[in-house]
């Protein structure tokens, strides 16, 4: 039988810091209101001259160092992402040519904050049946580009950021189950409003920004990231006193709490990142795991749970151990 597990990650977060006071110069917020209804602190921007692929490399560089592979190793390319750099070619091939590697499936996957989970679940198929030995998944965002900086409903939730993994081929389990799932009813509670085929003029414009119901998407986030969660337990026969480390979406830290309290979570068991990072989007979860493993916090044989929610809307789950 074959297994995937994770062999290696890495982070890489853009050198500008954005704090809750930086902030106070451009709209009209505090540092109490942003920590008090989000936790965030601080997040990071990408400079006008780094592009999402960017960002990618840097953090799949430092994933391949971890697991000690190096580029003629990857087999294949996941990249879960909503601000590509191009609309194509895909990004996930401008990735494979800035790291060089040989000629390879190259998958980018569009989930909005789901992304990197639907990118890992997607990965761990193509290893189980045989079809590749390591593969590169990332999670990355620059969506700091899609945000109007004039609506502090919104600017002070994001940052930007890419998480990798190096997902390998074992014989032992690696990846215990992965759960996905979408509802597309859900749409206009969270969505930008331009597309390469719908309103693509309005790019740019006052009109081009993210669309957010903010109650309604923390009511279902918190009901939906709860549910896949206990549906990984379940399908394992696990509870979650099993459990070694809880890693949710990171989009703001009452979700977080919210989310634990409705599983009866301690919160010493939730990596929380969103402080330092902000919202990351598809970024979070594999960046957050990173900061787990390098801190010395996750340690191998360990059980760790991935749980993502995200426009759509869309949500997913991955239980491995370490
Ligand atoms: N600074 C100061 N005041 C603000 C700010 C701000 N940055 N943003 C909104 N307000 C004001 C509002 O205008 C409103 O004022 P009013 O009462 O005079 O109209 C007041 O604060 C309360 O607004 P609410 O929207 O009710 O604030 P709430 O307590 O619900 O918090 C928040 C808003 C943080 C967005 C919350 O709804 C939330 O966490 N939603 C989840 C959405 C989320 O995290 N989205 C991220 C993307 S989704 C994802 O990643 C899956």
């Amino acid at each position: 039988m074959i297994y995937s597990r994770i062999a290696g990650t890495g982070r890489y977060l853009p050198d500008r810091i954005l704090t809750n006071a930086d902030l106070e110069k451009i709209v009209d917020t505090s540092d109490e209101w942003i920590i008090s209804r989000t936790g965030i602190e601080q997040r990071h921007a990408a400079n006008e001259d780094e592009f999402t692929s960017d960002l990618c490399v840097n953090a799949a560089r430092n994933a391949m160092e971890s697991a000690a592979v190096s580029p003629s190793d990857i087999d294949m390319l996941f990249v879960g992402t909503t601000t590509p750099d191009l609309i194509f070619p895909n990004i996930a091939t401008i990735i494979q040519h800035k790291l060089g590697i040989p000629a390879l499936p190259c998958y980018a996957i569009e989930a909005a904050c789901s992304g990197f989970v639907y990118a890992l679940s997607s990965a761990d198929k193509f290893i189980r049946c045989g079809e590749a030995k390591k593969i590169l998944v990332i999670g990355a965002e620059i969506i700091t580009r899609l945000v109007d900086w004039e609506d502090r409903n919104t600017c002070v939730l994001f940052g930007d950021g890419a998480g990798a993994v190096i997902l390998e081929a074992s014989s032992n389990p690696g990846v215990l189950s992965t759960h996905l799932g979408a509802d597309g009813q859900y749409q206009k509670l969270l969505y930008y409003p331009v597309g390469a085929s719908t309103n693509l003029a309005a790019a740019g414009t006052a009109d081009a920004s993210i669309m957010m119901s903010g109650n309604d998407v923390f009511k279902v986030a918190v009901r939906t990231l709860s549910e896949v969660a206990k549906e990984a337990l379940n399908t394992n026969k696990l509870s979650l006193e099993d459990l070694d480390w809880f890693i949710p979406h990171q989009a703001n830290l009452r979700i977080i709490q919210a989310a634990a309290k409705k599983l009866n979570m301690p919160m010493e068991k939730v990596i929380q990142t969103v402080q330092i990072h902000g919202n990351t989007s598809a970024a979070s979860i594999p960046m957050a795991f990173d900061v787990g493993v390098r801190d010395g916090r996750i340690k191998r044989g360990q059980l760790v749970l991935f749980d993502a929610f995200g426009g759509g809307f869309t949500w997913g789950a991955v239980l491995l151990r370490y």
